[in-house]
């Protein structure tokens, strides 16, 4: 039934009210108490789980959450378009990636016992990382790049979709570059140790030291414009022809959506969301 409208189709009076105070310079007042009452409840559900996650979670940055189920799905999709595979391919590797107990248990275990371990949660959340999982074990890449390593959930998501692609036939390694020595010890560990070359220094130097072909880039280093695009323009003579290249700062710049227009490229970007957390999530851009 139309707003306005009684049983029977009549215009009521209520209705006839609303429109008539719609159209003069008291509707705004009329809906204020409507649109605060709205904002209300936005704003006391941000609040609730920034309470919620200051109280519970360790992390000060590189923040980690599961996504809604929603997005999730949206991932799926994404990766399905971008890589050419079927959604149904990819819904079967977030699954094995969720299932891979042996690094779930090996991340739980060395966080527990890390140096760094008050500032960081044991419960694992993958977040934007099973979208990279399945881009790796799509493509089968045999050379990927990591730039920006932190603790390395990451690089250890990376080597578990690698030795899975070994495991079907097609090896693979991944240089992980971070400028910090203390970077990287949840990769340290055998099996995935075995697939990743940690590299420390600017990531931009580093790069211009490999010698190996790349297949599969990723920026989530210094996420500033002018890091950014110096990785960009160091990577891009290294490239094996059809690579794809992958950044983490799609949410803060345009720089790979840029990089793609010059270099004929196609570009796409999907955008997390968090679950039950107060950040607005990051996100994956591609060009391919
Ligand atoms: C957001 S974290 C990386 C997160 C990681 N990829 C993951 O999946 O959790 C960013 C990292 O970039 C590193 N970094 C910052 N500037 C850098 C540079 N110029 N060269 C290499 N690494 C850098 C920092 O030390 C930090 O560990």
């Amino acid at each position: 039934m139309a707003p306005g409208r009684g049983k029977t189709g009549g215009v009521t009076a209520r209705g006839g009210l609303r429109r008539a105070v719609a159209r003069t310079r008291l509707a705004p007042l009329a809906v204020f108490p409507k649109r605060a009452l709205t904002v209300a409840r936005h704003d006391a559900r941000v609040v609730g789980s920034s309470v919620r996650w200051l109280f519970t979670s360790r992390e000060h940055h590189n923040y980690t959450y599961e996504l809604t189920a929603l997005n999730r799905g949206q991932l799926a999709w994404f990766v399905a378009q971008v890589c050419g595979v079927p959604v149904a391919d990819v819904r079967g590797w977030f699954a094995e990636l969720d299932g891979d107990q042996a690094l779930r248990s090996h991340i739980e275990t060395t966080t527990a016992a890390a140096a760094r371990r008050g500032l960081a949660d044991r419960k694992v959340r993958y977040g934007r990382r099973l979208g990279w999982y399945a881009m790796v074990r799509a493509r089968r890449p045999g050379h990927v790049i990591e730039t920006g390593v932190d603790k390395g959930l990451g690089t250890c998501v990376l080597a578990a979709a690698l030795l899975r692609n070994a495991a079907e036939g097609h090896p693979g390694r991944v240089s992980a570059l971070d400028i910090n020595p203390e970077a990287g010890y949840l990769a340290a560990a055998e099996p995935w140790s075995s697939v990743v070359d940690l590299m420390i220094g600017d990531s931009v130097a580093s790069i211009r030291e490999l010698t190996t072909p790349v297949d599969l880039f990723l920026h989530d280093s210094d996420h500033s414009v002018a890091h950014e695009r110096a990785e960009l323009a160091a990577v891009e003579p290294k490239l094996a022809p059809g690579a794809l290249l992958l950044t983490d700062n799609v949410t803060v710049t345009n720089v790979l959506a840029q990089h793609a227009e010059q270099t004929g490229r196609r570009f796409l970007a999907f955008i997390e969301r968090p679950a039950r957390h107060w950040f607005p999530g990051d996100g994956i851009g591609t060009a391919w």
